[in-house]
């Protein structure tokens, strides 16, 4: 346990806060994690914390549609509602790499397993109405478009190219699925956390020369603490005055106009054909 000491404390300062807040009201919980033994560590945290032991972990790795699915499995056949789905996991800027299914690593994890996610979820979100799915977009989608003749980037990858195009992804499926879930009772929210102090940094800072590491320490110094970070989440998680709101963009807890890319329903409606062919959901 003694190595994982560090890195879990900010896992569970990071993850656990907007979970705590939800339990305190009395939810249940079910995180969807990758690494069981962090996630039983901050699992146990936030039962503490929140006085709530209603909290289970579950096995997911976006990286891998069949766990996505193993894990719609476990979810539809054990619960009997899920009133909020809230996709946050991502990873920024790692090197060139692909998913098990072979998709480019950020747009496979970051958009295709939570988009897979989400639908599969759909049938119980919907019987659940009112309910809602928050999905954690960010800023960097300003500077994304969608490379639709090359959607994994296999002939120019760039960290930062693919990631921008990733968190874009994510506002235009809040934005289209929003759309198609009109008079279901299920909302969609995107948003920007804000630059929160996480790991999410894990994949650059290796990459970083001196100078740039200390610009870097400057950034996280001025970012804001996971706690903090994880507000406009739990504001479209819960707030009751955007109940009957759908497919907006947020940040800093206020509904903010996303980049013009990210407001394009065509290419909405196209990124939503070709993500569903990707996946296998026809
Ligand atoms: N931090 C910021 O400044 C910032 C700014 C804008 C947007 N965001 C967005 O905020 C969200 C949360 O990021 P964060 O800042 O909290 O970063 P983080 O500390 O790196 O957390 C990301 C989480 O995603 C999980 N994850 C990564 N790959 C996964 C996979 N294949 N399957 C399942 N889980 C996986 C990680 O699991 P492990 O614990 O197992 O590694 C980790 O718990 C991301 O969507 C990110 O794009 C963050
Ligand atoms: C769901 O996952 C839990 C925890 O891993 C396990 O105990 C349970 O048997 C699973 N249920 C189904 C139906 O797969
Ligand atoms: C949402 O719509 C319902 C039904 O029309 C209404 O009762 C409720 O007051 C509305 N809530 C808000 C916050 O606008």
């Amino acid at each position: 346990m003694q190595h994982y000491g560090e890195a879990v404390k900010n896992f569970i300062e990071t993850h656990a806060t907007g979970l705590t807040v939800l339990l305190v009201t009395g939810a249940r919980v079910i995180m969807a994690c990758r690494d069981m033994t962090r996630a039983h560590i901050a699992a146990d945290e936030i039962r503490q914390q929140s006085g709530n032991g209603n909290v289970v972990v579950r096995k997911l790795d976006l990286a891998c549609l069949q766990s996505v699915r193993d894990l719609v499995k476990n979810v539809t056949e054990n619960e009997k509602h899920l009133d909020i789905l809230i996709n946050n996991a991502g990873v920024m800027m790692c090197p060139k790499s692909q998913t098990e299914d072979g998709f480019e690593m950020q747009f496979g994890v970051n958009h295709l397993g939570p988009f897979l996610l989400t639908n599969c979820l759909l049938d119980m979100m919907k019987k659940s109405a009112p309910s809602r799915i928050v999905i954690v977009s960010s800023m960097a989608h300003e500077k994304g478009q969608i490379n639709f003749e090359d959607i994994n980037l296999d002939k120019d990858y760039q960290r930062k190219k693919s990631y921008c195009q990733s968190k874009l992804a994510n506002v235009l499926f809040a934005r289209e699925l929003a759309k198609r879930l009109d008079g279901t009772g299920v909302t969609v929210y995107s948003l920007h956390p804000g630059v929160v102090r996480t790991e999410l940094a894990r994949h650059i800072l290796p990459t970083l020369a001196l100078w740039q590491r200390i610009i870097f320490h400057i950034i996280v110094t001025l970012a804001k603490s996971p706690r903090e970070g994880a507000q406009t989440s739990i504001y479209c998680a819960v707030d009751e005055g955007l109940a009957n709101t759908s497919g907006l963009y947020y940040s800093d807890c206020a509904p903010k106009v996303p980049a013009p890319q990210a407001r394009d329903d065509t290419a909405a409606k196209k990124l939503w054909d070709v993500s569903a062919s990707m996946v296998g959901l026809v």
